[in-house]
């Protein structure tokens, strides 16, 4: 099991989009995804609940910071993956969220590029490392990115983040309308119709993308370890 928390210390800076594009794209790998919404606008539990139900997906909503540690106890060996979106704060709640993450997540909106949101998090999480002596692995995902920004300029970015040793995820997440619709209409980016959303089948590759990416960076779950035993021992396809 990997937690795995959108942080930005700054609301509207694409956490919550995010979380829901990440965990829905996971679930509909097959893998057993919770998300805690931890977020008092309960964006991803209003979205839940026009949504009905979504195989491998559930949504744990008034999450504190009391009830955080007892929920990631018990769903330790239920689930796959628990993506925590949170507030755009730096509070308690944000820096027991941080703690307790597998992989930390920092939406920095690619056309802005005003990262004093990010900043705030990335201090934080040197803070408790310092104070905790835990290493807290963490990226900057570049979102909103206009589908026209060339790879030179995206690596152009990454370079000057890495100078400060930050890193940043290869996938950017595109400015997409799906991106925005699935909270209006609920659903999954599968669930959408093609010919109502324009580029729907690009949201679903870079959804894809995304998802694929940040297994790399997280431990082997029990499930994956399984999944690629059992693909070793199956006869290879002719
Ligand atoms: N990749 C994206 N494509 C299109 N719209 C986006 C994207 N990411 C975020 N948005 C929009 O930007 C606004 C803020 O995003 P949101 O995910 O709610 O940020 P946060 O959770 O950090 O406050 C919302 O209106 C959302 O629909
Ligand atoms: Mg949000």
């Amino acid at each position: 099991m990997a937690v795995i928390t959108l942080a930005n210390a700054k609301g509207g800076a694409g956490k919550t989009t995010a979380a829901l594009i990440l965990a829905t794209e996971l679930a509909r790998q097959g893998n057993r995804v919770v998300i805690l919404d931890a977020d008092p606008q309960r964006w991803i539990t209003s979205w839940s609940e026009i949504s009905g139900h979504i195989p491998n997906l559930e949504v744990i909503s008034h999450i504190t910071p009391a009830s955080l540690p007892c929920h990631i106890r018990e769903l330790k060996d239920e689930v796959d993956f628990i993506v925590i979106d949170l507030a755009g704060a730096k509070d308690a709640i944000v820096a027991l969220a941080l703690g307790l993450s597998d992989q930390v997540l920092i939406p920095v909106q690619g056309c802005a590029m005003d990262a004093r949101g990010a900043v705030q998090i990335l201090d934080l999480i040197r803070q408790i490392q310092e104070k905790a002596k835990v290493r807290i692995k963490h990226s900057v995902v570049l979102t909103r990115v206009n589908s026209l920004v060339t790879t030179r300029a995206l690596q152009t970015i990454k370079a000057l983040l890495a100078a400060r040793g930050v890193s940043v995820l290869d996938t950017p997440i595109i400015e997409r309308a799906a991106y925005r619709e699935i909270f209006e209409c609920g659903g999954t980016l599968q669930t959408m119709d093609a010919t109502r959303v324009s580029n729907l089948d690009k949201a679903r590759e870079n959804a894809f993308a995304l998802a694929s990416e940040i297994q790399t960076l997280l431990p082997v779950t029990p499930r994956r370890a399984l999944m690629s035993r059992l693909r070793s021992a199956l006869p290879r396809a002719a």
